[in-house]
């Protein structure tokens, strides 16, 4: 039995087996999809897990409750990874209410056709369990319409109080959780990366209804944090919500990423040559990633992380090299600002890469071109190897470095 405070049980799973969450995104080390029970007077059961969880699910919350029932399950996010189990949990505890906004029920009705014992609320209703009581904040879009956080406190000043907020998919990480739930009891190195990576590529394009979910949880001082991926956050409460804050209003280290595709080496050459030059200008963060070989969710995430980028890539049947395309495509989505943006190109026979990556950024990206476009014909050249090298130049000018 896990036990997070003196009212509130962690009974949610991992799961190491899955390769891709969301069937896009690598899990290297798995993922875990948490739940919580609330235990008061009235018990309140908060999100549920993936469905083919739901055994082990079960048999954890029955440790806790025994054959008590379920008052209440409150559902923070309609996505499967946290709702899939709340048609079977209908099944095993028919009495509970399901509390959820308005989105909630329309998407509840869509997914499991579940459309009675509905408890709707409102942004700031409160719902009694006995001596503790539950808060329902509207989160939408952090990540989907319906999203809400739920927030935990005793139901009157005078008592010790502990404020527990469940926040849904925010201030997760990927990584499953290896024995030990509360970060306190572990060792947090491995998820500061992931939550970075979590937060870039699945809540990313939403930086500005993170902003205002913080400023509506702005009044609440937060004991736990209680998301529905990752560890609960108690030591670190204060760095979690940093880093949203950070990391939902753009901002950046002043740093470079430089991303390429290559078929023979040329390519790769060239991003050499500018790596080079923008570290003996003094840039001293500076990632490489060729984009074939690193997970495009881990070129975003520097890309998040870092203010310059500098891509580059062949043109491939007259047009632009593929995995180029898919990066630059997914990186408009997610709606970045303040980057600073170099690129280059070559060809064999057909110009073209250099010509595509200016138009996705006068179209779709929008970063700040700095120097110029480096295009190379086959192989470099003298004269376009000095071109790199003012374009890495460049970047580190533009990014405030001193050599
Ligand atoms: Fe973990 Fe948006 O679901």
């Amino acid at each position: 039995m896990k036990k997070i405070t003196e009212n509130i049980y962690y009974v949610g799973v991992n799961d190491r087996n899955k390769t891709l969450f969301e069937g896009l995104w690598p899990l290297p080390n798995g993922v875990s999809y948490n739940s919580y029970l609330v235990v008061g007077e009235k018990v309140a059961l908060v999100d549920t897990v993936e469905v083919d969880f739901f055994i082990p699910f079960l048999e954890n919350v029955r440790e806790v409750l025994g054959d008590r029932p379920i008052d209440y399950v409150v559902v923070n996010h309609m996505e499967p990874d946290h709702s899939g189990s709340l048609a079977l949990i209908r099944k095993y505890y028919p009495e509970a209410q399901i509390i959820g906004n308005k989105k909630t029920f329309d998407m509840m009705r869509g997914f499991y056709q579940l459309s009675d014992g509905l408890l709707e609320v409102k942004n700031g209703d409160t719902l009694s369990l006995g001596a503790l009581q539950l808060q329902f904040v509207l989160t939408p879009m952090v990540h989907w319409p319906e999203t809400m956080m739920t927030v935990a406190s005793a139901a009157t000043p005078s008592q010790q109080n502990t404020t527990v907020l469940f926040s849904g998919d925010a201030f997760g990480c990927f990584g499953a959780l290896n024995g030990a739930i509360v970060d306190e009891q572990m060792n947090c190195q491995y998820f500061w990366d992931e939550m970075e990576r979590y937060y870039s590529n699945i809540v990313g394009k939403y930086g500005t209804p993170v902003q205002m979910a913080l400023k509506k949880l702005a009044g609440v001082s937060v004991d736990y944090i209680c998301a529905t991926h990752g560890p609960v956050w108690h030591e670190y409460v204060a760095q979690v919500i940093g880093i949203y804050d950070r990391l939902s209003k753009y901002e950046a280290e002043p740093g470079l990423v430089i991303c390429y595709g290559t078929m023979y080496g040329n390519t790769e050459r060239a991003a050499e040559v500018i790596a080079t030059a923008a570290a003996e200008a003094g840039v001293k963060n500076i990632v490489m990633h060729n984009v074939s070989k690193t997970h495009h969710s881990y070129i975003i995430r520097d890309v998040f992380r870092y203010r310059g980028l500098i891509v580059g890539a062949p043109t491939y049947n007259t047009g632009l090299y593929h995995e180029m395309n898919v990066l630059l495509d997914e990186l408009s989505q997610k709606d970045i600002k303040g980057r600073l943006f170099g690129w280059f190109g070559s060809y064999g026979w057909a110009s073209k890469a250099v010509a595509e990556i200016k138009k996705w950024n006068d179209e779709k990206l929008h970063f700040q071109p700095v120097g110029q476009p480096v295009e190379i014909r086959q192989s470099l050249t003298p004269e376009t190897t000095a071109q790199c090298q003012a374009l890495g130049r460049a970047m580190a000018e533009v990014l405030g470095v001193k050599s």
